[in-house]
């Protein structure tokens, strides 16, 4: 069977993407956002993934307000970036996990999840940034060390999926993972927010308070975030803020596995990136900790 083998949530603000593309990354500015990553580099050099499931929101790109699905997941061969007024460069398309892609969606719709099934999907820096922060050498190199399945949720227009719908869904993707007839190793990794909100009367609002109680939340206490409607959520994290639904949706990934729920391995927050109070998180499952401390003993 496949294996979980840890989840990762970031942030996602498009000019991460033109730092990277200027080799920024050193700069006063930027030196704290970047200086969060290389824990979770050396983290990923030992857990060797295979494959990144990869829960974002598309913001216009592949999806817009004609047809918007509440819950997506691409089963394409590969996913490429496109122009998105950014300026940002189109970087190396993905390759995607067919397999670990018709698994996925065969098992939640099983589970009562009816999503829309993609098999042509365009990825948004919300998908091309991250993977740039978390496998920053790879394009260079000419190739990407994993095979990815995007999945996306809709964070753009209301209704918007309810934080405890999307804590199921998050139960559920850990579960057709765990049932994956496969040796791949799997990691998950979920990106936008923390509060942010690009416009309106409060455009610029940042919850520092509400954001570190929520990553506090995601370590001891998954579920609390679940208590939240969408309008109060909103309203403490802004409207773009809302993107913390992706981390809630990683980090239950990981809930259902083994039944040990996770263990935070690293977990970063700085304000601001943009307009955007940027973050980092990384877990493994506590089951996986136990074994490996099981290993270390023996
Ligand atoms: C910004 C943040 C986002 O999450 C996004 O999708 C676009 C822009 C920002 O802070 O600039
Ligand atoms: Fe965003």
């Amino acid at each position: 069977m496949a294996q979980l083998v840890g989840a990762i949530t970031t942030s996602h603000v498009p000019a991460i993407g033109k730092a990277i593309a200027r080799d920024l990354q050193q700069e006063a500015y930027w030196k704290p956002f970047f200086d969060s990553f290389p824990p979770v580099h050396s983290w990923l050099q030992q857990a060797r993934p295979d494959v990144a499931v990869v829960i974002y929101n598309d913001h216009g790109l592949n999806f817009f307000l004609d047809k918007m699905p509440t819950f997506s997941v691409g089963a394409a061969p590969s996913y490429s970036g496109a122009d998105e007024g950014w300026g940002l460069p189109v970087g190396l398309p993905f390759p995607g996990n067919e397999d670990l892609s018709w698994h996925l969606v065969n098992s939640l719709v099983a589970d009562e999840f009816d999503i829309t099934t993609c098999q042509e999907m365009l990825v948004d820096h919300a998908l091309t940034l991250p993977m740039k922060l978390l496998w920053p050498k790879a394009e260079q190199q000419g190739a990407w060390p994993v095979t990815i399945v995007p999945v996306c949720l809709n964070t753009v227009l209301f209704p918007l999926p309810t934080p405890a719908r999307c804590y199921k869904l998050g139960l559920a993707i850990g579960r057709a993972i765990a049932s994956w007839q496969s040796d791949k190793r799997v990691v998950v990794v979920g990106t936008g927010g923390l509060s942010h909100q690009l416009d309106g009367e409060r455009a610029g609002f940042i919850n520092k308070q509400f954001d570190q109680q929520f990553m506090q939340s995601l370590a001891s206490d998954p579920l609390w975030a679940t208590k939240y409607s969408i309008p109060e959520l909103v309203e403490q994290v802004g409207t773009q803020g809302i993107e913390l639904l992706m981390w809630l949706t990683a980090r239950a990934t990981l809930s259902g596995v083994g039944g040990g729920g996770a263990r935070e391995l690293h977990s970063s927050y700085h304000i601001p990136i943009s307009n955007t109070a940027a973050g980092v998180m990384l877990f493994e499952p506590a089951a996986q900790q136990m074994r490996q401390e099981e290993a270390l003993a023996a």
